[in-house]
């Protein structure tokens, strides 16, 4: 029988997008969400619990109802501007809800988690590469709370024998490549769907924050990772934790994930252009508070602990999929 993995935020994007992943590799996702992001029609590969990692009573029920044998957590808020402005809500259902979960997962016998984090709790490493072992210097709220989270994991691994995988996201981004699933955020303050909604006169043209950073064209520089690619990891993750082989003192590891390359914004804008052939308007605005000037990953430890492998985070083909997708939901 294939073994039930509770997907806390399986609405959502990036949980969407791993529900179908695992149950590509032979598992069973039960979504748990309480869709205030999350959408109905995301969850196709197995059941929706409309629950809130606030509420004791949705989550013991559903751990009694699908007994699962592992949980993988996304549930969270996720926009680091509303983070500065309403912190609270973020400590609530990030650090709270995270707390929720464990004491669940305790109460119900379950020992391993695989973790959405982000490579944010490392803040602005300047212009080196991000590793697992580069500080954690949170900068903003949102960051923060992730960064508590983790070490609320290693805290539980040794008073609890939790088994976790923190895996930190840089920016997570296309589609589905079947095209049964997308990013649908509302608002929307991601730069590819921006350029998207541009490129389909959605908006009238669109901002680049910041054009005079010390990166090679003056904008900022990210490490964009295929969102498919990025739920094979977690599916990679959760094997090794079923599998009894995660490592290191605390039971708890991290894990960078991107694609390990560095775009710039106006990189990015340009295959936005060529994609959609749309050569729609940009103009220039004062940087983003909190925006560091480049994150990109070292990913050779997931690649070589996980083995796992990158087979659709090249620019092109992110940026492809993310067209193709909203393409789509004009026509819906
Ligand atoms: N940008 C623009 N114009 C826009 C939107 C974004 O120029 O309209 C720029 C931003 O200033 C930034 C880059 O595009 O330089 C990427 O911005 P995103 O908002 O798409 O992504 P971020 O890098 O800010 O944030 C993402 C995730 C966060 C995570 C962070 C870690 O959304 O959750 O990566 O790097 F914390």
């Amino acid at each position: 029988m294939s073994k039930t993995i509770l997907v806390t935020g399986g609405a959502g994007y990036v949980g969407s997008h791993a529900c179908k992943a695992l149950a590509a590799a032979g598992y069973s996702p039960v979504s748990f969400d309480n869709l205030s992001n999350g959408h109905e029609w995301a969850v196709k590969w197995g059941p929706l619990v409309v629950g809130d990692v606030l509420n004791l009573v949705d989550l013991d029920a559903a751990f009694k109802t699908h007994k699962p044998v592992a949980v993988m957590h996304f549930a969270a808020l996720i926009e680091v501007g509303e983070s500065v402005k309403h912190p609270g809500d973020f400590y609530r259902t990030n650090v709270t809800g995270a707390l929720n979960v464990l004491e669940a997962m305790g109460r119900a016998g379950v020992r391993d988690m695989v973790f959405s984090s982000t490579c944010a709790v490392h803040g602005d490493v300047g212009d080196a590469l991000i590793t697992e072992t580069s500080p954690i210097a949170p900068i903003s709220p949102y960051a923060k709370t992730k960064a508590v989270v983790e070490g609320m994991l290693a805290d539980f691994s040794v008073a609890h024998g939790l088994n976790a995988a923190a895996l930190r996201y840089f920016n997570a981004s296309g589609a589905d490549p079947d095209g049964e699933l997308g990013e649908a955020h509302d608002p929307e303050s991601h730069l590819i769907p921006i350029a998207c909604h541009a490129a389909l006169g959605q908006r009238a043209g669109m901002s680049i924050y910041g054009d005079d950073y010390a990166t090679p064209d003056g904008t900022c520089v990210r490490d964009y990772i295929h969102v498919s690619d990025l739920a094979n990891a977690h599916v990679k993750a959760l094997g090794r934790l079923l599998a009894g082989q995660a490592e290191g003192q605390s039971g708890v590891e991290a894990f960078c994930l991107g694609g390990g390359v560095g775009s710039s914004v106006r990189q990015v804008l340009d295959t936005v252009k060529r994609v959609s052939g749309v050569d729609f308007t940009v103009q220039m605005q004062a940087r983003r508070p909190g925006d560091a000037p480049m994150l990109v990953a070292d990913v050779s430890k997931a690649r070589t602990v996980l083995d796992w492998t990158l087979n659709h985070s090249d620019l092109d083909t992110i940026v492809k999929t993310a067209w193709n997708w909203h393409k789509s939901q004009v026509k819906r």
